[in-house]
């Protein structure tokens, strides 16, 4: 580590932010004492605000059909390969109640961006959820919509919503997506969640296609301005039917090395180990809390379509019951000295924020 490394994470440790030329620093002189250092300062904010507490979400994946055709993607519409389904509400609600038994309280529903589920249609099931589940928070992840229909989503009983941003770089962005699609929006479409409330997850994949230390800074910088409440990072994969098979994964030291930065930038920032990172080493998640994250989302959706929900391969948990993946969570949390809680996992606030006065 040389002595502007040091200097920065001592910066960042204190002050919480970097202007971006430290950032893209950081990211270029990444080596395993930078690491450990990084992930030392990360652990101790982490535990003076959350303690040993992680967080748990159940996954419902609920359709895996997309009309998007982003490049990294295995449930691009392109893909003819994929097995495409889409739960019934019944179903969606019974994997809801299944994961309400096994103690979660917050459930992140996921889909491709599916035509099929219009406002209609979405917006009854957010409403039974929360009517049935007063207690507990309901995430949404279903992509790009109107303004009018995060509204509506709102409205009917939705908390939290994850959008990640993919790349906070315009022209990379248009390296991972179809023309098709657009930058701007993807940002007014974040803009628009939280103007509406909603807590808002954005995110990025390490080591994605073309991605430079300088579009990693930009990421950062990116979070350290919004303050999402949380963040979703996990390192790329490729998936074999999709434009980038033959691209390398991103790793896990670079992973952790960000969700350490991440977790200084934004100390009460909601941060999760992702499947993603689980699937690249058999302890990426443990990996990933001890860099200082403090979420693990593992999966309710029924074992029969787990296998058809594959943005990448080698996807961990296919075969899997729900009570498998929250007793073998519990098992790797304890094991690493951390305890998975039943709680809705809200942010909390940062006891050092003196700038937070009591109303
Ligand atoms: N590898 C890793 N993450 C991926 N995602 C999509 N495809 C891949 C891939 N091949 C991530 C994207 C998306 C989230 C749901 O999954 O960042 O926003
Ligand atoms: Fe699914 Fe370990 S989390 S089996």
């Amino acid at each position: 580590m040389d002595t502007l490394t040091s200097e920065l994470i001592d910066e960042l440790a204190t002050t919480h932010t970097l202007p971006i030329e430290g950032y893209e620093h950081l990211v270029a002189h990444q080596d395993e004492e930078a690491a450990a250092l990084l992930a030392q300062h990360a652990d101790a904010v982490r535990r003076s605000i959350y303690g040993t507490d992680v967080f748990v979400r159940g996954l419902i994946e609920f359709s895996s059909i997309c009309r998007n055709d982003c490049l990294y993607c295995g449930l691009r519409a392109s893909n003819a390969s994929c097995e495409r389904y889409r739960l019934s509400e019944e179903q969606i609600l019974f994997c809801v109640d299944m994961g309400y038994e096994l103690g979660f309280r917050t459930f992140v529903l996921q889909s491709g961006e599916d035509g099929w589920y219009t406002d209609e249609r979405l917006c009854p099931i957010v409403s039974a959820i929360r009517a049935s589940h007063p207690d507990c928070a309901i995430t949404l992840s279903v992509g790009e919509r109107s303004r009018e229909s995060y509204a509506r989503l709102r409205e009917a009983g939705a908390d939290r919503y994850l959008l990640r941003h993919e790349t906070a770089d315009p022209d990379h962005y248009a390296l991972l997506h179809p023309k098709e699609m657009s930058f701007d929006h993807r940002m007014r479409c974040v803009c628009d969640l939280r103007e509406l409330g909603y807590l808002v997850g954005v995110g990025m994949m390490v080591g994605s296609p073309y991605q430079t230390t300088a579009h990693l800074a930009r990421d950062l910088a990116f979070i350290d301005r919004f303050k999402p409440e949380m963040c979703g990072i996990g390192p790329f994969i490729p998936h074999h039917a999709t434009p980038f098979a033959d691209r390398a994964a991103g790793t896990l030291e670079q992973t952790c090395y960000l969700l350490s930065i991440i977790r200084l930038i934004h100390p009460t920032v909601l941060l999760p180990a992702t499947t993603a990172l689980g699937t690249i080493h058999p302890n990426g998640r443990e990996r990933g809390i001890l860099a200082g994250a403090n979420v693990v989302m593992p999966n309710l959706s029924p074992s029969d379509v787990r296998t058809k929900y594959l943005l990448y391969d080698g996807k961990i948990c296919m075969g899997d019951e729900a009570a498998e993946c929250r007793r073998c969570l519990d098992l790797r949390m304890e094991r690493i000295g951390y305890h998975v809680v039943v709680d809705r996992g809200d942010p909390r606030p940062n006891p050092a924020d003196t700038t937070r006065r009591p109303a």
